[in-house]
């Protein structure tokens, strides 16, 4: 089970799937100009899946103070970094990474061999850029839902979910489920973050949205952890997702 976070949860309901990408960068952009007013630095990480896409390309678009931003994932399938399955690639391309000069980006190097050697790079790569005797507290995290309750990639089933002493987990592959192996940021990373935007569309959603909303145990619907962020939480859905 997870504490409750300390803010309210928001939820927005977008008539499109257009309206949801156009609600969703805004959020994140004016966070990030927010970010750097405060901390002259903003820090986002990107989740996968095909639901954030649109919003990408729309925040690829916002006139952002582009050299103090910094890019990371949420998670990333294993595989070579220019795949289609490449959370990376999608999101470089959508975002317009290469046209962005000074953007900071920094990938998860899940084309490695080893995924364990992976994971402790990417969270030296986190305290490097936090510093060490700070909190990794993103100023934006990308969130989506899978069918099965995950988030991230912390699946129900896996002990992944329950990593508290890494800020970066590799997940073993689920051939049962078509999935390879991943690299996610872990549960202490998530609940730190400052703003969350939860992306779900479609009526296929809906009981797992309600299941990610109830009490109940991590293990069995991990993207309850989403409940337990500190910072703002705002899902972002579309009608059929809202169920209205
Ligand atoms: C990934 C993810 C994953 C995703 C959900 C929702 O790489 O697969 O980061 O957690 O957010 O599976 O995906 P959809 O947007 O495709 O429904």
């Amino acid at each position: 089970m997870s504490a409750p976070g300390s803010a309210p949860m928001e939820t927005l309901v977008a008539a499109s799937a257009e309206e949801q990408a156009a609600l969703g960068a805004e959020l994140i952009a004016r966070a990030i100009h927010e970010a750097i007013l405060e901390r002259g630095v903003a820090r986002i990480a990107l989740s996968g899946g095909s639901t954030p896409r649109l919003a990408y390309e729309h925040l690829g678009r916002q006139r952002l103070d582009w050299p103090r931003t910094e890019w990371f994932w949420v998670d990333e399938r294993a595989g070579a970094k220019d795949s289609d399955r490449s959370n990376y690639a999608h999101a470089y391309a959508e975002l317009g990474l290469a046209d962005k000069p000074g953007a900071r980006v920094h990938r998860m190097e899940a084309d490695l061999p080893d995924l364990g050697d992976a994971a402790a790079r990417y969270e030296a790569t986190l305290r490097r850029s936090f510093g060490v005797a700070a909190a990794v507290a993103f100023d934006v995290l990308t969130l989506g839902i899978g069918d099965d309750g995950h988030t991230a990639s912390l699946f129900p089933g896996l002990p992944t979910v329950a990593v508290e002493d890494r800020l970066v987990a590799s997940v073993p592959a689920q051939p049962h489920k078509g999935l390879e192996a991943r690299l996610t940021l872990t549960a202490p990373v998530i609940r730190e973050a400052r703003l969350a935007v939860v992306l779900c569309r479609g009526a296929a959603k809906r009981p797992v949205i309600e299941l990610a909303r109830s009490p109940g145990p991590l293990a069995e619907v991990p993207s309850r952890l989403i409940s337990a962020v500190r910072g703002r939480v705002v899902w972002l859905l579309d009608e059929a997702a809202a169920g209205g």
